[in-house]
């Protein structure tokens, strides 16, 4: 996705060994579309070469605040105001003290220090060994430095340069480019708790076998981090599904009906907005074996019998919170064909104000979907996208009917 088209990102590296880091932090953003200024302390040139940087950025790096060739001679004023944000990254432990006191003898701090406030973000990925990085100075800074308005990003934990365990690692770059993502979004659910359903349920005929479906959970998924990103608290029940949870995502990984179930009942009740994008199995074994059900030398399959599942989006719907209008319902009807009709129909059956129509055999697996937004008053199609793309669309929605009041 060119989600950064359009953007201009200055990315500062002071010195650490998760410089090597950057030079994939660096390819990330320009295939997100950025157009990327590198900017490199003394210090960070003896990790990674300028001339690296300069490769993958297609610009030349600077590193002295005497560069000679910006024509007013003062590359720390015209590179903040061109910034849509700064990211430095790695941020090293004397990078974040000097930012703290104002210091400014290096032209990555200068820069900090030109840059306009309010226009221009300031983002920091700390990288420095665990003792450094738990030592009450460098605590101290980071919360100073939140205090004057840069968002320090979080650190990694695991495995360090130095050979010590804990934390204090620079963010991969994959999560760093999704932070970066996640900040330019609005922040249209600040204050908002999301619970979303995702992925398919595994209703165990014995303990080897199951009937599923082919839902990927990458739409459920894809709300999940859109709400996320929005600024909502977020709680994602996830049915048995092989996908990164979300950056700042609570996950509950459930296998069948019953369980996604019990995990919606225990968090509906602090959530604000519910969307349920899980494809339930609308049936299960009656009973399932505890043992592995052999075959009997007759020829004979086993009779199965099913019972059919709760429905859990109809449950919620019906609840006091719900109808109070406490809580908004969002369901997802995934059909084969008549999608308005249908999806009118269901959304009127589960008792939701919106409910978000696709074809399912044309997503189920993809990363690209079409959406039709259906509602009390008619049905508003949003265009084939990218899912998280979509995702954003529909969050964008949600959050004008609670700006509304739900109408
Ligand atoms: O009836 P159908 O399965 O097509 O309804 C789809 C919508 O209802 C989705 O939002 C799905 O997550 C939800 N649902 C549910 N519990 C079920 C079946 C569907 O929450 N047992």
């Amino acid at each position: 996705m060119n989600d950064l088209a359009g953007k201009h990102i200055v990315l500062g590296l002071s010195g650490g060994i998760a410089c090597y880091k950057s030079a994939e932090l660096c390819r990330l953003l320009t295939k997100a579309g950025a157009t990327v200024q590198v900017v490199m302390t003394e210090a960070a040139a003896q990790f990674i070469t300028p001339v690296t940087m300069q490769a993958l950025s297609n610009r030349p790096v600077v590193t002295s605040q005497w560069d000679a060739r910006e024509p007013n001679n003062m590359p720390h004023i015209n590179l903040g105001r061109e910034a849509d944000a700064i990211l430095i990254a790695p941020a090293s432990a004397d990078l974040m003290a000097k930012l703290v006191q104002g210091r400014a003898d290096d032209l990555l701090t200068l820069m900090c220090l030109a840059r306009p406030v309010e226009r221009v973000p300031l983002l920091l990925a700390p990288a420095m060994n665990r003792e450094m990085w738990a030592h009450p100075a460098t605590q101290r800074n980071v919360a100073q430095l939140q205090a004057d308005g840069a968002v320090v990003l979080p650190v990694g934990q695991g495995d360090q340069a130095c050979g010590e365990v804990g934390d204090g690692r620079m963010l991969e770059p994959p999560q760093l480019l999704d932070l970066l993502l996640a900040h330019f979004q609005p922040k249209v659910l600040a204050g908002q708790r999301v619970l979303v359903t995702a992925g398919p349920t595994f209703e165990a005929i014995d303990p080897v076998r199951g009937i599923t479906n082919h839902s990927s959970g990458k739409m459920g998924f894809a709300v999940a981090r859109a709400a996320q990103e929005a600024g909502a608290q977020v709680t994602l029940v996830a049915g048995p599904v092989h996908l990164a949870t979300p950056w700042g995502v609570k996950r509950v990984n459930v296998q069948s009906a019953l369980e996604m179930q019990a995990a919606v009942q225990a968090e509906v009740g602090q959530a604000t907005v519910f969307v349920a994008a899980a494809a339930v199995a609308d049936w299960r074994p009656a009973n399932a074996s505890d043992q592995k059900i052999k075959k009997d030398g007759s020829g004979l399959p086993p009779a199965l019998t099913f019972v059919e599942n709760p429905d859990i989006l109809a449950g919620v719907a019906a609840s006091e919170r719900a109808r109070s209008g406490a809580l908004f319902c969002v369901g997802f009807a995934a059909e084969s064909h008549d999608l308005e009709v249908n999806a009118q129909a269901k959304r009127v059956r589960k008792g939701v104000p919106l409910l978000v129509g696709n074809i399912g055999p044309a997503t189920f697996g993809q990363d690209d979907n079409a959406l039709l937004l259906v509602d009390e008053h008619g049905c508003r199609a949003v265009p084939h996208g990218p899912k998280l793309a979509l995702a954003r669309q529909l969050v964008a929605e949600i959050a004008r009917r609670l700006a509304a009041g739900h109408g």
